[in-house]
């Protein structure tokens, strides 16, 4: 299974993708999260990204190519993998179409999360991340069994530095503009397969999981 995840900010992309990994054992890479290591860590990626992350914009096509080329070698993607955050322009799209055929592969499946924008902005708002290992958390619809701290790893839940009003605003903006053209994109390549997001986590999920088992 070769898939992306598509869908706004907020739509559930991370919270779908943990639970994908787990049910078909294949690596998951989430531009955002590699970027957010990249910046914390201080290395050169992070100091050119962080600015265009903290307004809430794309980081240029050529340093998020690059770094998703690399994992499509990793040796644990040669049987699948999926894709959380890239593609997020036409460009990136044609650049991992064009490195998948010259390695003889090709996309499964698009899965588009769907989510209206006020939605968007009540879920990203509430949202809380644990910084060992970006476990995805809601104050409100996903909350942990003890406030501020991970179910998982027992670590310290924050938010986001680009999930501020302002910045959200931003980034749905930037959605719309440069992303959502791929759901055309891929619906053409007969590739696109869509989910109601607004439905709970654990729905969302069976859904998803019903359209792969047709897709294998
Ligand atoms: P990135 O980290 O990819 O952010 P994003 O796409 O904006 O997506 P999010 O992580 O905000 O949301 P999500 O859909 O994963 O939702 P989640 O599961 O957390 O990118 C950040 C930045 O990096 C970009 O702005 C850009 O600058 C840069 N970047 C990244 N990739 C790039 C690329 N390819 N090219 C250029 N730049 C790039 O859920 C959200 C909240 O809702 C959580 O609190 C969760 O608990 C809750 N929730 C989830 N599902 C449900 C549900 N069904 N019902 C109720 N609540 C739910
Ligand atoms: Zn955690």
């Amino acid at each position: 299974l070769n898939l992306v995840l598509l869908g706004p900010p907020g739509a559930g992309k991370g919270t779908q993708a943990e639970r994908l990994r787990e049910d078909f054992e294949i690596p998951y890479f989430a531009t955002g999260d590699i970027l957010r290591e990249a910046v914390r860590a201080g290395t050169e990626l992070g100091k050119r990204a962080r600015e265009y992350m903290e307004r809430g914009e794309l980081v240029p096509d050529e340093l998020v190519c690059d770094l998703i080329m690399e994992r499509l070698d990793d040796p644990d993607a040669r049987d699948g993998f999926l894709l959380d955050g890239f593609p997020r322009t036409i460009r990136q799209a044609e650049v991992l179409e064009k490195a998948l055929a010259e390695r003889g592969r090709q996309l499964t499946a698009a899965l588009l999360i769907e989510v209206p924008d006020e939605e968007v902005v009540r879920r990203l708002s509430g949202r809380r991340i644990c910084t060992k290992n970006q476990h995805v958390y809601h104050v409100e619809f996903d909350p942990p069994k003890t406030p501020g701290v991970c179910d998982q790893d027992g670590s310290r839940l924050i938010q986001r530095d680009d999930d501020k009003p302002e910045t959200i605003r931003k980034r749905l903006e930037v959605y719309h503009r440069e992303t959502e053209p791929l759901v055309e994109w891929y619906e053409e390549r007969g590739l696109l397969r869509r989910f109601d997001g607004t439905r709970d986590p654990d729905e969302v999920h069976r859904h998803i999981r019903a359209t792969l088992a047709t897709l294998r």
